[in-house]
């Protein structure tokens, strides 16, 4: 007799417990030494919780193969609680009637007062919060190993003009001027920075988010796309395929002299035990110090059956937007919070740029989504455009004016 209401006890424990703790599945593309670092912050911020953190990180920087997995997963209806998705492909998603609907949480967290309103609308959809953002990544810097630039006589260069410059004299020096990872991305990456260098931030507005075919074919995106591929003639003949990390790691070990990336790298030279200002140096990219290229990572929350996992989910975006998260996340990370009001004592002199860069941007209205991060088109067009930009790249053939005309072409699908 004694036995049947312990029993009943001990079950009814594990009910409970198992109905706070979930199983929570997050694609991500973090596999580098700074990203994996930053992901494993959120592995601990969920076990701390009691959950089951189901890791489905599937390599490839600018997360291209992710996203072919993920839509192979949602398909056969097995989405995971929450896929790293940003900018317009939120949109995509939740026409697909996929992803969750968050606003119970958003309102009692008041996400709508904790972030940009312009970021804030960006993961809505009909006005609904379908995902959560982790950070605010700017893409137009230049790293460099200044042992490598006082070796060659250089200076970290603030114009293109100088760029070459530099560039000519480290290669003078036997440095590779430029680390860079033939993929397709990386090409991407570079050359939105050249476009925002060279042509200015209405120029890319226009060019690249607007996509408008006069700005695309006139003599401004003619001198961006020769200017573009000048840099490849600075890069190494080993550059094909390579991943963006390992070109980082040529500038932290001073092979190279300076890269082009956005500040996922920092957490790359961080992870390396580098230190920013001695080590390595940060600046704007040529001819960008007076405008941002934003790229904010975000997670979209897919709708699940399991309330446990559902639990689990809410759990987790609730935590993405914590400051304790969004502190310890963004110093592996190389970004800055996109949570506002938060302190950056603890961040270094790149990320106080990158905040102080980013809101005087956005008054001047030279803060610009990154067309390479999935931030400006939809995804198709953008890569359409991908595609122009690397075989450009890649075909010595191929004049600028040829890449232009098929630009234009490409900037119209969609
Ligand atoms: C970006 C992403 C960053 C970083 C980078 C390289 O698209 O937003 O968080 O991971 O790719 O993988």
């Amino acid at each position: 007799m004694t036995t049947i209401p312990r029993l009943g006890a001990l079950a009814l424990a594990c009910a409970c417990l198992s109905a706070r703790a979930g199983d929570v599945e997050v694609l991500h593309w973090w596999t580098s030494g700074g990203e994996a670092k930053a992901a494993a912050e959120l592995k601990a911020t969920m076990q701390k919780k009691g959950h089951v953190w189901k890791d489905f990180a599937v390599a490839g920087g600018g997360g291209d193969s992710a996203m072919t997995v993920l839509k192979s997963r949602v398909v056969s209806g097995n989405a995971p609680a929450a896929a790293q998705i940003k900018g317009p492909s939120i949109q995509e998603w939740a026409r697909e009637g996929v992803l969750a609907n968050m606003d119970t949480l958003a309102k009692a967290e008041k996400w709508d007062e904790l972030l940009p309103k312009a970021i804030a609308d960006g993961l809505k959809y009909k006005g609904s919060y379908v995902a959560a953002p982790v950070n605010v990544h700017r893409v137009n810097w230049i790293w460099a190993n200044p042992e490598a630039l006082k070796k060659a006589g250089a200076k970290l260069p603030t114009t293109w003009d100088e760029f070459f410059v530099a560039a000519e004299a480290l290669k003078k020096a036997g440095i590779i001027p430029v680390a860079h990872g033939g993929q397709n991305w990386q090409d991407f990456t570079t050359f939105e920075s050249v476009a925002l260098g060279v042509g200015g931030a209405d120029f890319y507005k226009k060019a690249l988010v607007q996509l408008d075919a006069a700005t695309l074919q006139g003599p401004t995106m003619l001198k961006v796309l020769e200017t573009f591929k000048k840099v490849k003639g600075y890069t190494d003949k080993n550059a094909p395929g390579r991943d963006w990390n390992l070109a980082t790691a040529m500038v932290i070990k001073g092979e190279a002299g300076m890269q082009l990336m956005g500040d996922w790298a920092k957490g790359e030279f961080v992870a390396a035990g580098k230190v920013p200002g001695k080590d390595f140096v940060c600046a704007a990219a040529p001819g960008t110090a007076k405008s941002f290229t934003y790229n904010v990572d975000s997670f979209a929350l897919f709708q699940l059956k399991n309330t446990a996992n559902q639990k689990a989910q809410q759990d987790l975006a609730s935590a993405i937007l914590s400051p304790e998260f969004q502190e310890s996340f963004n110093l592996n990370k190389g970004s800055i919070p996109v949570r506002l009001g938060l302190k950056l004592d603890k961040f270094d002199d790149c990320a106080k740029l990158s905040a102080a860069d980013f809101v005087a941007t956005a008054k001047t209205g030279a803060l610009v989504p990154s067309i390479a991060h999935g931030m400006a088109v939809p995804s198709a067009t953008e890569g359409a455009i991908k595609d122009v930009v690397s075989q450009f790249w890649n075909d010595d053939k191929m004049s600028p004016a040829q890449a232009q005309g098929r630009l234009v072409t490409a900037a119209r699908t969609k």
